[in-house]
């Protein structure tokens, strides 16, 4: 049986609303229900597990009420950090779950075949965090704003959710991170500190988490994309003009 987690008991401060952003509406819909409907659709997926702010857990579970081809879930409270609540939500899972993913309510454009690919992933390795080969270069900078060194980009991927893990793999990473005291921005970095490697599998570079209003544009304009299944990319009229022009 899979689980997925959904922290969802942010503040989305840094998208600048005075609310939080997964009531955002995006295609007609609330983030976190667009985030929802798409794992719904999953047949590997068989249980939601959403951990809500107490403040908005009546709002979120009248929205879900209403919300027809939802999965079966369970609404749970948020903690102060996104890694509490996880944690809440993985003491929430159903006793059945061997497979537990977990995925940042945030992230309403994942798509079927990448959370098919975790899935598939964890059942072969125990670990499957998506990820995408990072497009611009990076650089480690000192304090005076003057850059240190830069990484080889071929080695570098910027890290997404979905993570999905053998329950007891995850359960050991949170027991560990709380004896340590230890804050990790996902679950990989928690898991790594097991002493358990972690396999990457291919993400998708439309699967952003909407951050900031500039992501919510673009998250609406790959929705209808999606939605219109081809756009046909081409090149410039002008372009081509010209060139037609030269090559005649
Ligand atoms: N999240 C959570 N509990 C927290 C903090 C965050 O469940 N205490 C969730 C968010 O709701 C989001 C995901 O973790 O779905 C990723 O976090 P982030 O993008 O940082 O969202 P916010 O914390 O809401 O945004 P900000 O950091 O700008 O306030
Ligand atoms: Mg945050």
């Amino acid at each position: 049986m899979v689980s997925v987690i959904f922290p969802a008991a942010g503040q989305g401060r840094r998208m600048g609303l005075g609310f939080n952003k997964i009531f955002t509406e995006l295609a007609g819909k609330p983030i976190l229900i667009q985030t929802l409907l798409t794992f719904s659709r999953c047949d590997c997926i068989d249980e939601l597990v959403i951990a809500v702010d107490v403040n908005e857990m009546d709002i979120i579970k009248k929205v879900l009420g209403r919300m027809p081809g939802l999965k079966p879930y369970k609404i749970v409270a948020g903690g102060s950090e996104r890694q509490y609540s996880v944690y809440n939500g993985l003491m929430a899972v159903s006793p059945e779950a061997d497979i537990v993913l977990v995925h940042d309510a945030a992230r309403p454009l994942i798509s079927e075949r990448v959370i098919q690919n975790v899935v598939d992933e964890v059942m072969l390795s125990g670990s499957a965090v998506c990820a995408v080969p990072v497009k611009d270069t990076t650089a480690v900078i000192d304090e005076m704003g003057f850059i240190e060194k830069v990484p080889d980009r071929d080695k570098l991927w910027a890290i997404q959710t979905p993570q999905g893990f053998r329950k007891e793999i995850l359960a050991q990473a949170h027991q560990k991170a709380q004896e340590d005291d230890f804050l990790g921005t996902d679950e990989a970095s928690i898991v790594r500190r097991t002493g358990r490697s972690v396999k990457l599998v291919m993400g998708d570079y439309d699967n952003i988490k909407i951050t900031t209003p500039t992501d919510l544009f673009m998250a609406e304009m790959l929705f209808s994309h999606k939605a219109a299944k081809h756009v046909k990319i081409k090149m410039s009229s002008l372009i081509s003009d010209i060139l037609g022009k030269v090559q005649k």
